[in-house]
């Protein structure tokens, strides 16, 4: 099974990947994750990704279709893939589709989480993740069961993202609104794009997700 999480920033993409690939063994794709790495690595093209990213603007098309790629091309994406934050650009999901075909392999769904603004802005000012694992937690919606502890992988290490700023956040928003949303009339004409509603709390998310991909 290949799944496309889509929705604007903070809509819960990430959580719910990270329990859809516990759940069903798929692979979590987080093309931000994968970003956020090469940053880390201190390469120049890292810098040069990270200036990008802290501002809330995307990253080129080239290096995250190349990026994407790579990971698909390899063997533990064989038991089906959870995309989360890619295609965002008519160019990003008509190379998806290219690629696909290449390694014969099949869309299934692609699930819209759909929030409110409002919303999203607190969830993504409340917004912590493990400093090991990359797992997303919430001050008041989403906290560790066990203090500081993470519950994915235990690590006691958290870390707040710079592209989680006010400034950037209202840019990633019209980013979203302008190059993101124009992908979903794509996805709405193969008749693979279903809807939820993302204003839930997680649990219920998680249920809505889990009825799209049992129908
Ligand atoms: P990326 O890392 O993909 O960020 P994003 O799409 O903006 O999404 P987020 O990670 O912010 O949110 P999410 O939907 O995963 O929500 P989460 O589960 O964390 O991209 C970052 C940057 O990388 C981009 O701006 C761009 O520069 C670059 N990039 C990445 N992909 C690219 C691409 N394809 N092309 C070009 N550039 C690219 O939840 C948010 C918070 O809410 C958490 O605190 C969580 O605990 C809480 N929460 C989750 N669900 C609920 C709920 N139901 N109720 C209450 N709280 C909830």
């Amino acid at each position: 099974m290949n799944l496309i999480l889509l929705g604007p920033p903070g809509a819960g993409k990430g959580t719910q990947a990270k329990r859809l690939e516990q759940a069903h063994g798929l692979v979590q794709l987080a093309t931000g994750d994968m970003l956020r790495a090469e940053t880390a690595s201190g390469s120049g093209l890292g810098r040069r990704i990270k200036a990008v990213m802290d501002s809330g603007a995307l990253v080129s098309d080239e290096i995250v279709i190349e990026v994407i790629e790579t990971r698909i091309a390899g063997s533990d994406a064989k038991n089906g893939v959870i995309l989360d934050g890619f295609p965002r650009t008519i160019p990003q999901a008509e190379a998806l589709d290219a690629m696909l075909a290449r390694h014969e392999l099949k869309l299934d769904r692609v699930i819209l989480m759909e929030v409110d603004e409002a919303a999203l802005i607190d969830r993504l000012a409340g917004r912590f993740s493990c400093r090991s694992c990359g797992a997303s937690y919430h001050e008041r919606y989403n906290r560790p069961k066990q203090g500081g502890r993470c519950d994915v992988c235990g690590a006691f290490e958290f870390v707040y993202r710079p592209d989680d700023k006010p400034e950037a956040v209202a840019r990633r928003f019209a980013v979203y609104r302008e190059q993101t949303a124009p992908i979903l009339p794509y996805y709405e004409a193969k008749g693979i794009l279903s809807r939820i509603d993302g204003m839930a709390e997680i649990d219920e998310v998680t249920r809505q997700i889990e009825a799209v991909i049992a129908r």
